[in-house]
């Protein structure tokens, strides 16, 4: 779909509109963790790497570290050289003294009759050991092993992952939505000889059958020359299988059997150098095999506890619930290894957002007191989409709210502040990516005012430059967007992709790389593939991937600008735009709409789109149709599938839909055409 062009991202426009400060309340101001203003001096450019010793410090070490950053295999960085640490000991053992007794993990079941589990850090604790136990003696697990799970959301996904990085293993867990064939591509380039799974799940309200992915999973593996030696089964419901496929002789293993030889033992943390990898989180780029983004105990651990504590503002006594899976790094860092080390009540959902009714998020929020609240554009749209009016039939109240994964339009983070949040919490929206494993740009809460459709600046010891195709900068304030690349290292950040060390230089350092022999981080610009522009206020405006910006007559407009646009149409819920082949403009933009409940198709629906874009941006913006559809053709992870709305806009090939999670639009939308 990207529309290759000789033209510099330097000149893509920006006609957007800067918005008003949102500031935080005062009764947020004065609980927050972070209200030094002399946090954004500490973490300065000229005091990286060694202001991330603020954050390590959260954590504790068996031995503390003598190199804060090694940078001999530059840009491959060793993060606080000679430490020995352990993340399972750091999100639950070190909480025992204190909070014992306290929730570690509430884990909701998708359906509301069945109890929620409240799992204590006591629990936690004996639960991890016990497992831990079972990994090694059954599966003779040792550190450096990489195992992959394929796990929906459920108390024992955390479970397994702390019970594996006890060990020193690294975890590689799969997004659970996704096919068998997938977890089989993970499976193969990790080298894991152990797939840890569950049996069945709850989603929508009916028990899908999970456990057929994993044979779906070892047989494909298997063709590629990757032999699962053991599967080990977790039970939904303990002591009963509940999926229809049945288990495999001498192959399979139901983990609630299992365990019941290994009730009361313990397993001491093994104590692992920084360095060593954590886990491994593949993530699609738009060519190519999936990437096993690497990521490191130490820099990780420490990145995300420092943001979780500084960003997500948690303390000890919130309930903090993340709506993202944690087969995301979303989930990875801020529902599990962020919230735990800080020793927070976080909550696992285990199904959709609106099952069995649109009122069901803010229930589950009223009913255990949740308090900082996590999700994604998407799921705010489909929220809006679906019950407008849903969050003030219920009673509970959101200190803070989080943003993440796609820029989020104006028009629609004021939904979420003025209707979720009450217009009350702070939000924050923040900007990173699976490789940079925390945080790359957002507001420190406490101390910057809100933007509507802004990240807000780097992150403190995270310094953002725009730069154009000749490797100039592009400067703050000037509303033109490039490449936004950061100038520095930092703890969180991946370590390399999996067996390919090539592979992640060419990617992400190689474009802008001032001397390839270099050991100087500072000749090592890391490249995100986001076009961006940075206010005058240092306030930083993500425009989506380079690569979704569509040129019409040499105009470069990013597509997320023209769904804004869209968007201030009071009947519309969400837009997706993509671009169409036109003979003299190059491309035009055809307009996808769907409108919130309540509202009829109509051409005055279709004319107030194109109005709004006129004037929002300007008559080159305006689309060739605009499409209103029952609904976005979408991915489980709920990501726009806009390659199959350009197919249908162009009359080619839609492909392959079984991936989608409503593939019966696609069929809808064509008979539209
Ligand atoms: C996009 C998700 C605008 C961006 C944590 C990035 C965002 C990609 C935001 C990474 C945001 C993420 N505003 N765009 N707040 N957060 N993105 O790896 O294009 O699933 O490069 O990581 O999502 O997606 P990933």
């Amino acid at each position: 779909m990207a529309e290759k062009t000789d033209v510099s991202e330097a000149q893509i426009a920006s006609h957007w509109k800067e918005e008003d400060y949102y500031p935080p309340s005062a009764k947020f101001i004065a609980q927050a963790n972070m209200t030094d203003e002399g946090i954004y001096e500490r973490f300065a450019l000229e005091n990286v790497p060694d202001c991330f010793k603020e954050y390590a410090d959260l954590l504790d070490w068996y031995k503390y570290w003598d190199e804060i950053l090694d940078t001999s295999d530059a840009p491959c960085y060793k993060w606080f050289k000679g430490g020995l640490i352990n993340a399972s000991y750091n999100c639950v053992d070190r909480h025992l003294a204190k909070n014992r007794n306290k929730t570690a993990i509430h884990f909701v079941p998708e359906l509301e009759e069945e109890k929620v589990d409240h799992v204590t850090y006591q629990e936690l604790w004996v639960r991890v050991n016990e497992f831990a136990a079972l990994l090694q003696d059954f599966c003779g697990l040792k550190a450096g092993d990489r195992v992959t799970l394929h796990m929906p959301m459920s108390a024992e996904l955390p479970i397994t992952m702390l019970a594996l990085c006890r060990l020193g293993v690294i975890h590689s867990q799969v997004f659970g939505g996704f096919s068998g064939k997938s977890c089989a591509d993970r499976i193969v380039d990790s080298g894991s000889e152990v797939l840890i799974t569950m049996d069945a799940y709850y989603r929508g309200g009916k028990l899908l059958d999970h456990k057929i992915k994993a044979d779906e999973a070892c047989e494909e593996a298997a063709k590629q020359g990757q032999t699962v030696k053991k599967v080990l089964v977790w039970q939904r419901y303990a002591g009963k299988h509940s999926a229809e496929t049945p288990m495999v002789e001498g192959r399979d293993f139901a983990v609630n059997e299992l365990l019941k030889n290994y009730y009361g033992k313990r397993v001491e943390p093994v104590k692992m150098p920084a360095e060593a990898p954590l886990f491994l989180m593949y993530t699609s780029g738009t060519t190519g095999k999936p990437k096993g983004c690497q990521h490191g105990t130490g820099g990780y651990l420490a990145y995300v506890t420092g943001t979780s504590k500084y960003v997500q503002d948690i303390h000890p006594e919130d309930v903090y619930w993340c709506m993202a899976d944690i087969g995301w790094i979303t989930g990875h860092s801020y529902i599990v290894y962020g919230p735990l080390a800080l020793g927070a009540s976080s909550v696992i959902y285990e199904g959709i957002p609106n099952y069995p009714d649109a009122g069901r998020c803010w229930r589950i929020a009223q009913d255990l007191g949740v308090n900082i609240f996590h999700t994604a554009p998407t799921a705010i749209r489909a929220l809006r989409k679906i019950g407008p009016d849903e969050p003030a039939k219920y009673d509970y109240e959101f200190k803070h709210m989080t943003t993440v994964g796609e820029p989020i339009e104006p028009e629609v983070w004021k939904w979420y502040y003025n209707v979720v949040g009450k217009g009350k919490a702070a939000i924050v929206d923040t900007w990173w990516q699976t490789e940079t494993g925390g945080f790359l740009c957002s507001t420190l809460p406490g101390l910057r005012a809100m933007k509507p459709g802004s990240a807000g600046p780097g992150m403190p010891g995270i310094h953002p430059i725009v730069l154009d195709d000749e490797g100039k900068e592009v400067p703050d304030g000037q509303g033109k967007a490039g490449n936004i690349c950061i100038q520095n290292p930092w703890p969180g950040m991946f370590q390399t992709i999996w067996g390919d060390r090539d592979r992640f230089v060419r990617q992400y350092f190689e474009r802008y790389c001032k001397d390839p022999n270099s050991k100087d981080w500072r000749d090592w610009p890391y490249l995100t593939g986001d076009a961006a522009i940075i206010a005058e206020d240092g306030y930083v405006r993500i425009l989506g991937r380079i690569d979704d910006v569509i040129n019409v007559s040499g105009h470069r407009l990013g597509t997320k600008e023209l769904e804004s646009a869209a968007l201030v149409v009071e009947e519309i819920a969400e837009a997706a735009v993509v671009p169409v082949k036109h003979d003299i403009k190059g491309v035009e933009p055809d307009m996808y709409v769907a409108l919130k409940p309540g509202y009829e198709a109509s051409d005055a629906i279709a004319d107030k789109v194109q109005k709004a874009l006129v004037e929002e941006i300007g008559p080159i913006a305006k689309a060739r149709k605009v499409w209103i559809v029952p609904d976005m053709p979408k991915t489980r992870s709920g990501k726009i599938m806009r390659r199959i709305l350009a197919a249908i806009s162009n009359g080619t090939d839609v492909g392959d839909t079984m991936t989608l999670a409503n593939p019966e639009v696609v069929e809808a939308i064509k008979k539209m055409a």
